[in-house]
């Protein structure tokens, strides 16, 4: 498997799983992401060795069933137009995680109109298992403010909802309520006017590091890092992380992989559009990250996808 270049999935189709999230559930890794091909928002695949892709369900689609969750959340999976065609909105960077206290596989995702970036809402979808068809229970501005690319993170005693703000110029954290159907704080305010995009955060010895984009729309940046010892504590400066383009992709996650009581740490990203290829599909580029002797974190471009198992 080479990064950037198409990745197929068992039955031989090329996998739409954009902007993703993978988690570890019952021997498996299922992994989300975008897929806007015909009437679907997100699909899942899954997989036992992180290379063998088998496709499960397009678990968001136009055609979700709809339970809104509370009060003025908007619920529309589709627009009209006037003479009754559906437009699709815009479901970005989905993450799953599974909780355990309501036993429900909950999705964070960003949430636009379909016409234009303006809404900047988060949505949430839940499902009982993790590659069924997810129910869509709405989206909101988290108290108030705008919301656009996120992330989730699970920490050892909550979770957490990171998303940027302030058309894009702050990140924001956000605890969630122990059933993850909600925020419970704004924990902080990261990055005061840096336009960090595509957070994905990871935490390894006691340490959270979070990898970010600049804002250039789907073109590759510089990325950046900051770590932190308590993810509401003070993060560093930011500083580089890969070349001047990310070797031309943006983060979408970074994974975790035990194997033999070492724990490695991939990055996950998105090398968006290139040639015959529309600006939103990507293909994927992974990573190991490595960390020197501040344990700051960088990757090396290597062809070839790592052997993580
Ligand atoms: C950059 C984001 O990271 C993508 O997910 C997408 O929202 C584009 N911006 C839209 O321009």
């Amino acid at each position: 498997m080479k990064n950037g270049k198409a990745w197929y999935d068992t039955d031989g189709n090329v996998i739409h799983c954009h902007g993703g999230y993978i988690i570890q559930y019952d021997g498996y890794y299922y992994w989300y992401g975008e897929n806007r091909l015909d009437n679907n928002y997100v699909s899942c695949y899954r997989s036992k060795d992180l290379k063998t892709w088998e496709f499960r369900n397009h678990v968001l689609t136009t055609d979700s069933k709809v339970e809104q969750l509370r009060f003025n959340m908007t619920t529309d999976l589709f627009k009209t137009d006037g003479v009754g065609n559906k437009i699709k909105v815009n479901i970005e960077r989905p993450k799953v995680l599974y909780n355990k206290r309501i036993n429900q596989f909950v999705m964070w995702a960003h949430y636009e109109n379909g016409r234009d970036y303006l809404e900047a809402k988060c949505a949430i979808a839940t499902c009982d298992t993790p590659d069924g068809d997810f129910v869509f229970r709405g989206a909101f501005n988290p108290y108030g403010y705008m919301s656009r690319d996120c992330t989730l993170f699970e920490d050892e005693d909550a979770a957490y909802f990171i998303s940027a703000s302030r058309d894009n110029a702050d990140l924001h954290i956000y605890r969630l309520t122990e059933d993850y159907l909600n925020v419970d704080e704004h924990v902080r305010t990261l990055f005061q006017g840096e336009y960090r995009e595509a957070p994905a955060l990871f935490k390894k010895d006691g340490m959270y590091y979070m990898i970010t984009s600049f804002c250039t729309g789907w073109a590759p940046n510089q990325g950046k890092f900051s770590k932190a010892c308590a993810i509401g504590g003070q993060w560093t400066s930011l500083k580089n992380f890969g070349d001047e383009t990310t070797y031309r992709s943006q983060p979408a996650f970074v994974l975790p992989v035990s194997k033999n009581g070492e724990t490695k740490y991939y990055y996950f990203g998105d090398r968006w559009g290139g040639k015959g290829k529309k600006y939103f599909e990507s293909t994927y580029v992974v990573l190991e990250i490595k960390f020197d002797e501040n344990n700051d974190p960088y990757i090396i471009y290597e062809d070839e996808v790592p052997d993580f198992i």
